[in-house]
């Protein structure tokens, strides 16, 4: 219980870091987050939070589209938010209507499922995946981010890789090392920080009998090619060079922290 919460709280802090703007327990000051100040909030911990019912939405992005530019493109997120993400969202509620109810009775939450994974069709863990790895990395990103990370992120980061330096670019080798679709990763596993990746939409929070990086995630890179094949066709290798120019370490470090 104390995990759940530790993670829900996390997740929270997440999204309000996302945003830059903290008012009292409401937020946000963009475009987008401003039709509804409570909704990203409420959206990204019903990650953790919500009956596992299969009443997902999508969460709203903590900026506009074009905010992200010239690094990642208008088209580029316009797409993958709107379409590839509303997607897994769609697909994900369609599959939990197909479930045995017992399942989705004793199913507390999304993150819930990923540690019992192989008690659940491919659907669920492809579109389950899907939902929570795109919402994650929407808040990891942010206009004028980048930089370096501060606190003990970043202390940890020098510790554990030697320099910030080299923690890029072993990170950005896994980007480009995941062969096909799928994620790299920053996780916290047993302690200790660790890049990895994943194929399709798996996590490290899944439990894949045995299989595959585990831990809890810090950073996430989409490497799927509708991530950047709209401004950078098949040059992965540029658009993980510009990813840099967004990671919103504020976010990263409250998920490190938790
Ligand atoms: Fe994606």
């Amino acid at each position: 219980m104390e995990n759940n919460n530790t993670r829900r709280n996390f997740l929270k802090q997440t999204a309000i870091l996302s945003t830059g703007t903290i008012i009292g327990s409401s937020l946000f000051n963009t475009a987008f987050a401003s039709e509804n100040p409570l909704k990203l909030e409420n959206q990204i911990s019903e990650l953790d939070t919500l009956d596992f019912q299969g009443n997902y939405s999508l969460p709203k992005l903590p900026y506009a589209y074009d905010a992200l530019e010239p690094h990642i493109d208008k088209m580029t997120m316009e797409i993958h938010y709107s379409k590839h993400h509303q997607a897994y969202v769609t697909n994900l509620n369609k599959a939990i209507e197909t479930l045995d109810k017992n399942l989705v009775e004793h199913s507390k939450s999304l993150e819930s499922i990923f540690g019992k994974m192989s008690k659940f069709p491919e659907a669920i863990r492809n579109n389950g995946g899907g939902h929570y790895n795109h919402s994650l990395f929407w808040s990891l990103m942010k206009p004028n981010g980048g930089g370096t990370p501060k606190g003990k992120l970043g202390d940890a980061i020098t510790a554990t890789f030697g320099s910030f330096d080299e923690f890029k670019k072993q990170f950005s080798d896994a980007s480009m090392k995941r062969f096909g679709s799928g994620w790299a990763w920053l996780v916290v596993q047993d302690g200790k920080l660790v890049i990895g990746s994943t194929p399709n939409q798996d996590n490290p929070l899944m439990s894949l009998r045995g299989k595959g990086l585990k831990g809890k995630p810090v950073l996430a890179l989409d490497v799927w090619e509708h991530a950047y094949y709209l401004k950078n066709q098949n040059r992965r290798a540029d658009y993980v060079a510009s990813f840099w120019n967004v990671v919103n370490w504020d976010a990263a470090e409250a998920l490190f922290n938790s």
